[in-house]
């Protein structure tokens, strides 16, 4: 990433016209420095990777390569959404990567949260390197470093601490070092979707709440398995449809389901039932460095409650997570 400062004087995209305006010169510049040559992207369907790469495939249209690495930790129907826009809707050039089984393998039986990370960022980079590998005429990089990420860099360069080691995904190997096209860099968050809804992405997909890099992987408390971390999913989609349902989507700023590695008695069907318990966490903040919890109307924490209960194998409790921050992180590990 390249650190360079916003000037004073950059207009804030707030409108649909100014952001076409954006996009114009974007595609102008991006034209003017790729030329001829392929571009390479790693296409998380996160805002900021969709959103470049809706940029690049105005630009230069199949010379953009997305690569879509499924670590097997998204959310429940987020890879199909990648394929669907952009493989499909977009017609971009996407490789589309199963990795499910080798994050898994290397994840089983590691329970610290700091050690997870880096399995998980490393195996990332190592992925997305051997597809790269395989690919020729490769000369650019495209990345969807946002200003808030140039900012954080600067405050590590500062040597302000960090509480955990958010920034999960490294440089990439010596021979894959490509010159970067970072056409977002500039932006803050709330201007990349409106230049996201300009260029037609779904309206969800732009307003996507936050998600971690390592995924329902540090939601999967301590060592994951892959029948809690099915539960996992299950129970977190039950949570956004209710969400959506209630107008609550809108309102939170992040929700989620964590699953500890712990179970406890119950009952169903009139028999003994150990479960999981799943713990909602719905969180708002400005900046992600405190938070308070969202007050949900006990009628929906019921009905979350029944559902997940009753439709998610393996869950025999739902518990709501009080918890401001600080003292709690927004996530549990
Ligand atoms: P915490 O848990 O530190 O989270 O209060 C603050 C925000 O950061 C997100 N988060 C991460 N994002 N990689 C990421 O890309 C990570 O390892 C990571 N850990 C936490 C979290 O979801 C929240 O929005």
């Amino acid at each position: 990433m390249e650190l360079i400062k916003r000037p004073d004087n950059m207009e804030r995209i707030t409108s649909k016209e100014l952001a076409d305006k954006f996009i114009d010169e974007q595609v102008a510049e991006i034209r003017a420095q790729v030329g001829d040559s392929k571009v390479l992207l790693a296409l998380s369907g996160g805002v900021d990777s969709s959103v470049v790469a809706a940029l690049l495939i105005k630009a230069i249209g199949k010379q953009l390569v997305c690569v879509h690495v499924n670590h097997g930790l998204m959310r429940k129907g987020e890879s199909e959404q990648v394929i669907e826009v952009f493989g499909k809707e977009l017609d971009a050039n996407l490789i589309y990567v199963d990795a499910t089984d080798r994050f898994l393998d290397l994840l089983a039986g590691v329970a610290d949260p700091e050690k997870k990370r880096k399995i998980i960022g490393k195996e990332f980079i190592e992925v997305f390197a051997e597809e790269g590998r395989k690919l020729e005429g490769i000369e650019f990089l495209a990345q969807g470093t946002i200003y808030p990420d140039i900012l954080e860099s600067i405050n590590a360069a500062e040597g302000k601490k960090a509480v955990k080691s958010h920034h999960n995904v490294g440089g990439l190997p010596e021979d894959l070092q490509f010159e970067l096209v970072e056409p977002v860099k500039l932006l803050f968050k709330d201007e990349v979707r409106v230049v996201g809804e300009a260029l037609g992405l779904p309206h969800a997909m732009v307003y996507r709440q936050p998600f971690p890099g390592p995924g329902l992987g540090v939601r999967c408390l301590g060592a994951i398995t892959r029948d809690r971390l099915h539960a996992l999913r299950e129970a977190d989609a039950i949570l956004r449809e209710e969400f959506d349902n209630c107008g609550l989507a809108e309102k939170v700023w992040q929700y989620f389901i964590a699953i500890p590695d712990i179970k406890s008695v119950g009952v169903k069907d009139e028999s003994r039932y150990e479960g999981w318990p799943a713990i909602i966490r719905a969180i708002n903040t400005k900046d992600a460095m405190s938070a308070t919890i969202e007050e949900i109307p006990y009628a929906v924490l019921h009905k979350i409650t029944e559902r997940i209960t009753h439709e998610v194998e393996g869950i025999n409790r739902v518990l709501y997570d009080l918890t401001p921050k600080p003292t709690g992180t927004i996530e549990w590990e």
